[in-house]
């Protein structure tokens, strides 16, 4: 069937027998390779069929478009083709309503709402918050010989997430919050997508029931009040026009926001705690220019002044992104690259990808926070060539809050600890769906 036909028809996939690449076997597709290691899958595909190839996960197919121009062209999305929503459809049971999985108008009155929280006022506060739950972690973290970083900067997160997003104190209500946390994330990453009993489907779905109640209670409280966390920004946000979130709009978008902040700052506080324990002399680096601001904690106008730093995280985000690959589905045929892609097909661009790219980065494989100094700024030979936030109308809302909490976390943390890592040390690390080590990452945690 001609391609226009196949549009015409209706809503149903065309064909992609044009296109290089294979499925793998029936059902399971190409998934076991990919979970393996889905950068070198991608690697691989790239140097055998050329920047577009189809793959399968899970029984879908899928359309990849590689390098930062395929990356630009699908996030700046100019005619309005690549949606979001359908192509995280993995999210839709468990987070419906969030921003990411909204689309076109829908999806930009929602954030110009949510956009109103992450104004440089209530940014200062929850720096505050931060600061505060951070002292709290750098007084009860004891000195050890195998310190288990992932963990613990995982439990951190979240309860600095409970003060923070909802303005809880932390404490038993915290647990039980985090455990429900848990249990949804479990779920929207489960391979087993039925909510049969015993299956953590089940458990994230009845989590999704419990969080949104819990929310739901604390409203008519948090519009009240004069609470400074993001929950109360959410319930009182206009955007220009003087739109404003109703109430289920709130607790969705709470409980999408807590899952976009938490697993990704994680992995990415702990590819930073990682590069400092592997190369020394950056975190002598880092530690000094800290040292150099002669503060306790770091504050929001000090933000700017830790480039050391700053080049170091972009470096890991680059290294080992925690978000490798953005999925989306073309609503319509478009062309790329010399490819006609029929319409409703899932595609994929990857931002972990481009970070590899030979063309754009020097020797892309070492760790190098020196390719992102002025004289040699790597990052901007392409401007998607350094995409860890993503691009376009859905880039990361919460990126500069990210920045905030790990240079605020690395501040004190260099103050008060140094780390090393254990001679028998194996940098082994599973890559899907968040990078995280597979041994918790064991340090050597001492006082300074
Ligand atoms: C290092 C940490 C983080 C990384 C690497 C990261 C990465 C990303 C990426 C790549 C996207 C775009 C996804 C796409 O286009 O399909 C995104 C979207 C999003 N992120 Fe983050 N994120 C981080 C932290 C956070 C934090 C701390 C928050 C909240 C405070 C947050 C909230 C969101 C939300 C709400 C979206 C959806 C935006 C939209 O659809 O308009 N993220 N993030």
């Amino acid at each position: 069937m001609a391609l226009a036909e196949t549009i015409k028809a209706g809503p149903t996939a065309g064909p992609l027998d044009h296109v290089p690449g294979h499925m793998g076997m029936p059902i399971f597709g190409n998934s076991f390779e990919f979970l393996r290691d889905p950068l070198g899958f991608h690697q691989r595909r790239r140097e055998q069929y050329g920047r577009v190839y189809k793959y399968s996960i899970l029984g879908g197919r899928t359309v990849a478009l590689c390098g930062a121009d395929a990356l630009e062209y699908v996030l700046m999305d100019q005619d309005r083709n690549f949606s979001s929503r359908k192509g995280w459809g993995v999210l839709q049971q468990l987070f419906p309503n969030g921003l990411m999985l909204r689309d076109f108008d829908d999806h930009r009155s929602h954030r110009r709402i949510m956009q109103a929280a992450f104004k440089p006022r209530p940014m200062r506060d929850y720096m505050l918050h931060l600061n505060e739950g951070i002292a709290h972690a750098m007084g009860a973290w004891a000195p050890s010989e195998r310190f288990e970083f992932y963990p613990a900067i995982k439990e951190l997160t979240l309860e600095l997430g409970a003060s923070v997003f909802l303005g809880l104190k932390m404490g038993e209500e915290a647990a039980k919050l985090n455990q429900a946390f848990v249990h949804e994330i479990a779920a929207s990453l489960a391979v087993l997508r039925r909510p049969w009993p015993g299956t953590p489907m089940r458990r994230g779905i009845k989590a999704r029931a419990f969080l949104l109640d819990y929310f739901r209670d604390l409203i008519p409280a948090r519009r009240a009040g004069d609470g400074d966390d993001m929950f109360s920004q959410f319930c009182k946000a206009t955007s220009d026009d003087g739109a404003f979130f109703t109430d289920d709009d709130i607790v969705d978008h709470l409980n999408f926001l807590l899952m976009a902040a938490h697993d990704t700052t994680t992995s990415a506080l702990t590819t930073m705690i990682w590069a400092m324990a592997q190369y020394p002399e950056w975190q002598d680096a880092m530690r000094e220019e800290v040292l150099a601001l002669g503060t306790e904690q770091l504050d929001y106008d000090s933000l700017d002044r830790l480039e050391v730093t700053e080049r170091v995280f972009k470096e890991a985000l680059r290294f080992r992104p925690p978000v490798l690959i953005l999925p989306r589905f073309a609503e319509r045929a478009f062309e790329f690259a010399g490819y006609e892609i029929p319409g409703q097909t899932s595609i994929s661009v990857s931002p972990g990808l481009v970070a590899m790219d030979e063309e754009l980065w020097k020797q892309p494989t070492l760790f190098d926070p020196d390719r992102f100094s002025d004289n040699r700024a790597e990052d901007r030979s392409h401007r998607f060539a350094w995409a860890p936030f993503g691009g376009g109308a859905h880039k990361c809302i919460g990126m500069h809050f990210a920045i905030m909490q790990v240079r605020a976390f690395v501040h004190q943390f260099l103050r008060h600890y140094h780390v090393a890592l254990p001679a028998d040390y194996q940098n082994r690390w599973q890559a899907v769906p968040i990078p995280k080590p597979r041994d918790g990452l064991p340090i050597i945690l001492s006082r300074r």
